[in-house]
């Protein structure tokens, strides 16, 4: 389902770097009216310099993340210079590329496919630039080099796990025993979620095997994607052959919802497990409409700023891959649905689009 963008558009270096006149100037590039593709900064006032490649600005969780980390350390002092790859991973490696050229203090990465975005650790090596990899993992980890610093991620197959059992409690309850057949939305195939939340998923359900996963398809972590693959699901499988949906993020989930409910199959309503803890989905489980919904901070901005600041003072850091803990909403019990109420109220009283834990 995914349209993968490997074949590389080449982008020229001039193109790239932009120079805004001080930190926070913005300037657009690329195919964003907002002004969101790439900023620069030129770094001559003295402030130390972190790049900062995000690879792509597909869903509000993007959206949030990017903002954080941009503010965070804009507003601690640091001038950024910003690129985002639009979710193609040739690109990204590029704009690294351009990045480093730029000789930054410190270089932040969130990736967007495993083994593709690999290259990205030995780029900062020969660089001699710092790394910090965040959100998702490259196919090496920060024993891998001197330069790669720390990873900062979600334990992703713990996660997996969670929603495993999340499924096998759900189909009990629905099936009178651990049964049934599954659909997933897939949320990037070779991103180092995709890869660990399966495994961790499967490793669940290796003990259940009357469950078994009946099809999975990329919905690229999009809603509207995943609207139509639980559309296609849906005219593929008549009511009775699916029994839940897992989607492995909320935007996709949410759109599986919407056809779910324009279908008429209401069997499947309260029978769809995701995770990132968006405030929309968290409504869901508070209205019964989705079964679990699992959180998934975006708001690294001061989750990453410790460890720019003790990197760029040359201090040693404590672990190189630390704790990033979630919490899961679930309706499957009364008190389950209140506490997501609860939190839904909180969310919206606070404007905020996703649960910060
Ligand atoms: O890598 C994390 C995932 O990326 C988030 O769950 C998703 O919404 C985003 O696109």
């Amino acid at each position: 389902m995914r349209s993968r963008k490997f074949g590389a558009t080449l982008v020229s270096a001039v193109a790239l770097l932009l120079v805004g006149a001080c930190s926070g100037t913005t300037e657009a590039q690329g195919g964003d009216a907002s002004g969101a593709d790439s900023a620069t900064s030129s770094g001559s006032d003295g402030k130390a310099v972190v790049a900062f490649s995000q690879e792509g600005l597909e869903n509000d969780w993007r959206l949030e993340n990017t903002a954080s980390i941009r503010e965070t350390l804009e507003n601690a002092g640091y001038t950024v210079l910003y690129q985002q790859a639009d979710e193609d991973q040739a690109r990204q490696v590029e704009q690294v590329q351009n990045l480093l050229q730029q000789k930054p203090d410190i270089l932040v990465v969130e990736p967007a496919e495993q083994e593709a975005a690999t290259p990205i650790a030995a780029l900062a090596e020969d660089a001699g630039v710092p790394l910090i990899v965040a959100d998702r993992a490259l196919g090496v980890g920060p024993d891998s080099a001197t330069q790669y610093k720390v990873l900062i991620t979600q334990n992703w197959e713990q996660m997996g796990t969670k929603l495993g059992e999340a499924a096998v409690q759900l189909l009990t309850k629905v099936n009178g025993s651990p049964k049934g057949s599954i659909v997933e939305l897939v949320g990037v195939l070779g991103s180092a979620p995709q890869v660990a939340m399966d495994k961790g998923f499967a490793d669940v359900l290796a003990q259940y095997p009357d469950i078994k996963i009946l099809d999975a398809q990329d919905g690229e972590n999009k809603r509207a994607p995943g609207r139509q693959i639980m559309e296609d699901y849906l005219t593929r499988y008549p009511a009775g052959q699916i029994d839940m949906v897992w989607a492995q993020n909320d935007e996709m989930g949410i759109g599986a919802l919407a056809a779910i409910q324009d279908a008429g199959r209401d069997e499947l309503v309260g029978r769809i497990i995701s995770k990132d803890g968006q405030v929309e989905a968290i409504q869901q489980v508070a209205e019964g409409n989705f079964a679990t919904v699992c959180t998934n901070t975006p708001y690294f901005g001061p989750i990453i700023l410790p460890y720019v600041e003790k990197i760029l003072a040359g201090e040693s850091l404590e672990t190189a891959t630390p704790d990033k803990p979630f919490t899961c909403f679930e309706s499957i019990t009364d008190a389950g649905q209140k506490e997501a109420k609860a939190q839904y109220d909180e969310l919206t009283a606070a404007s905020a689009k996703f649960a910060n834990r």
